[in-house]
């Protein structure tokens, strides 16, 4: 659970997507979150305070002057425990008020009352494009996110008018995601961080081809962890069945061959590779361009293969690598081979996990090795995993010299 005891205010202001409201509370409180809702009047023509009621368990508080409130404070009562407030949807009306320090309903007093160390606040916007493109809403989200509101979206597409552009609310996974990700360190703000996940794809012929079981779920994860932290992400993916992490660029491929192409093409500006894809060792030598028949009484085809290219092998040996940070996935003597795989590779870290742990689980017990320490990460969820990778990538980075220099 991501959001285990965290309180959270979510406030609900007037807009068509206050029906996702509701979602959003469901996945806030599967995560372990309490949630306080706080509407605006204009929020109850679209959405019965008694629906949020009932999925968030608690009372719901539209009026500053409500007397349930022993003192009469709402604003200060409700904005003291709270780890965050969340404004989703968050008006155009609604973050001009807050933008400029207005105060005349229980939502935007509760902005304003909150103490801003400890409780974060946090807004998604959801309105009309031409609304959303304006100069004076654009200048309140600039001056919202100098005053350290988190702005979450928004999306891009339909809108409810009928219009398309930016502006719709972005979806209930993708605020829990930032909601998450807002209360993690930010330990690789401002770096950019090049992934490689999943298996890779050979082709043999226009149907059939070489791959291999791996699901892509710890590269994905550690996307996830390193976008947390702040990091600029691109995930060079081959097939998998997983959603592109929130925030996070992918880019699919198939073959080893397309994989160190688009690589490539990105690690020039990287501060860090992770090479956590299961590259398939061999490719055909040659592609059939037609499928290749079965007949009765023939032998089976031979297959004449070829060696793939090392993507983490050849990113290492730039003249200026990234950080290089590989995955070893061993049945046996699991730091040795990775150690051995650190130097014959050339890179900083390898994170050792054992096979079959390390095919299709959602959790693992992983070995940070470098060239001197095995630290072991006991047994987690992937996603945890990831964060604990990253963190141990930031303190290398912190201490990183000489980015030319082969195992730093
Ligand atoms: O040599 P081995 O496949 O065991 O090494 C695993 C590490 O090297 C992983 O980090 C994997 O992503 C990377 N690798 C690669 N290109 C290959 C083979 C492995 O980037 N062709």
């Amino acid at each position: 659970m991501e959001l285990s005891n965290r309180k959270i205010v979510l406030g609900v202001t007037g807009g068509i997507a206050a029906y996702k409201s509701c979602e959003l509370v469901r996945r806030l409180r599967e995560q372990g979150a309490h949630v306080q809702a706080v509407m605006t009047h204009s929020a109850r023509n679209f959405l019965a305070p008694a629906s949020l009621q009932a999925l968030t368990g608690m009372p719901v508080f539209d009026d500053l002057w409500d007397t349930r409130m022993s003192d009469g404070m709402a604003h200060i009562a409700l904005s003291r425990d709270a780890d965050a407030i969340l404004v989703a949807p968050a008006s155009a009306n609604f973050l001009a008020k807050i933008a400029n320090g207005l105060c005349d309903d229980l939502l935007s007093t509760l902005v304003l009352a909150r103490r801003s160390a400890q409780c974060k606040l946090l807004l998604a916007p959801a309105m009309n494009v031409e609304m959303w493109e304006q100069p004076a809403t654009q200048r309140n989200i600039e001056r919202l996110r100098a005053d350290g509101a988190l702005i979450l979206g928004p999306a891009h597409g339909d809108q409810a008018c009928g219009e398309v552009g930016a502006g719709r609310m972005i979806e209930p996974d993708e605020i829990l995601a930032d909601l998450v990700a807002a209360f993690q360190s930010k330990c690789l703000r401002g770096r950019r961080v090049l992934i490689t996940a999943g298996p890779t794809f050979e082709p043999l012929d226009p149907v059939r081809g070489i791959t291999n079981r791996s699901s892509g779920k710890m590269g994905y994860a550690l996307a996830r962890a390193a976008r947390e932290a702040g990091a600029d992400v691109t995930l060079v993916s081959g097939p998998t069945m997983l959603a592109a992490p929130h925030g996070v660029r992918r880019v699919e491929v198939d073959s080893a061959a397309q994989m160190l192409e688009r690589v490539l093409a990105a690690v020039e500006t990287a501060d860090v590779f992770i090479a956590v894809a299961a590259v398939a060792d061999w490719r055909a030598a040659s592609i059939s361009p037609l499928k290749l028949k079965k007949r009765a009484s023939a032998e089976p085809p031979t297959l004449q293969l070829a060696n793939n290219p090392d993507i983490l092998a050849t990113v290492a040996a730039l003249p200026l690598p990234p950080l290089c940070v590989g995955f070893a996935a061993e049945s046996e003597r699991l730091i040795e081979h990775a150690r051995s795989k650190l130097s014959s590779k050339g890179v900083a870290m390898m994170v050792a996990n054992s096979i079959p742990d390390a095919l299709g689980s959602d959790e693992a017990e992983l070995v940070i090795v470098d060239a001197t320490t095995a630290r072991t990460l006991p047994r987690a969820s992937k996603l945890e995993q990831g964060r604990r990778i990253v963190a141990a990538i930031a303190d290398r980075l912190a201490t990183r010299v000489d980015p030319g220099e082969p195992g730093t």
